[in-house]
Order: structure tokens, then C-alpha cells, then sequence
């Protein structure tokens, strides 16, 4: 059985009450969920984290790089919050794994929001960008991991 990583960065463990008329009033456990019903209808593992903490995500993107390694990784969504627009040890992470499978994720637009939302260290080593859908977005990206 091969794993999903879904990776969550600062500010996501305040879904629910952070910002509802941008991030909608799920929680991150709602979100948790729907990543578990994802992953169980494509026969894939879930390993889902939220960290604060930059280098928390980069060890999870190591640890993910090691069952890239072995074959058994189906892919990492990646929602590393503002950590996108300032990450370079994130983009190093994920270059220095080797991971081909990563799905870069935002609940929100962020092209429609502030300019300093536009630019991301992250989307030259993802495989994909999915952004706007709100938390549903985690889900298609799951679908998404299974189709590729
Ligand atoms: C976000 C968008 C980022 O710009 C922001 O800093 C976040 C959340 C999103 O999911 O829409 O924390 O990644």
C-alpha cells in the first residue's frame, strides 16, 4: 500500500475560526477527514501533519522522500502556507529528495489575493499547483495523486 503525505504549514491548525470568508469554517480535523476518505478509496495510506515550524516540514518532506526511495510513496500535498512565499530550505527539500509526486496546495485563490501571495519558492519542483477550491482541494488532490 502506498502513502500520501499531506503536509500542512503555519496558521492551517487555525482553520475553522482563522479568516472563514477566506478559508471557509471547516477544521483541520474536518480536513483530516476528508484526506482519510480520500486516501481509503484509492487504497492509499495517510500520514497527515501541521506544524508552525519550517523545519518540521522539511524533516516530514525527508521522511517522505524516504519511501520515494523505496517505492512506496504515491505523492505529498503540500499546503505550507506563507512558508510558499519565503521557503527556499522547502524547495531544497523537496529537490534534495527527489520527490516527483508533490502537489502544491492553497484553499484559497492566492492569485487573487495580495501580490506577495503570487510568488512561490515551492511550484518549479511540484508536480502540480491546485489552488481555490477551498478544502475540497485536498481531496481532488488525492484524486489527482491516484490518476498519475
Ligand atoms: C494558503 C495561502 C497562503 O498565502 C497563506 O499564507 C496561507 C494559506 C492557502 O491555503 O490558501 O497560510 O496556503
Amino acid at each position: 500500500m502506498k502513502t500520501v503525505y499531506v503536509l500542512n504549514g503555519p496558521n492551517l491548525n487555525l482553520l475553522g475560526t482563522r479568516e472563514p470568508a477566506v478559508y471557509g469554517a471547516h477544521t483541520l480535523a474536518d480536513v483530516e477527514q476528508m484526506c482519510f476518505e480520500a486516501c481509503a478509496r484509492h487504497g492509499f495510506a495517510l500520514q497527515f501533519h501541521q506544524s508552525n515550524h519550517e523545519g518540521a516540514l522539511v524533516d516530514w518532506i525527508h521522511e517522505a522522500g524516504q519511501l520515494h526511495a523505496q517505492g512506496e510513496l504515491a505523492g505529498v500535498v503540500l499546503n505550507a502556507g506563507a512558508y510558499t512565499h519565503t521557503s527556499v530550505a522547502l524547495l531544497d527539500a523537496i529537490k534534495g529528495t527527489g520527490i516527483n509526486t508533490l502537489i502544491e496546495l492553497h484553499i484559497s485563490n492566492v492569485f487573487a489575493r495580495e501580490s506577495f501571495r503570487h510568488h512561490s519558492w515551492i511550484s518549479p519542483a511540484a508536480r502540480a499547483v491546485l489552488c481555490g477550491f477551498g478544502v475540497q482541494g485536498y481531496a481532488l488532490a488525492i484524486d489527482g495523486l491516484a490518476r498519475i
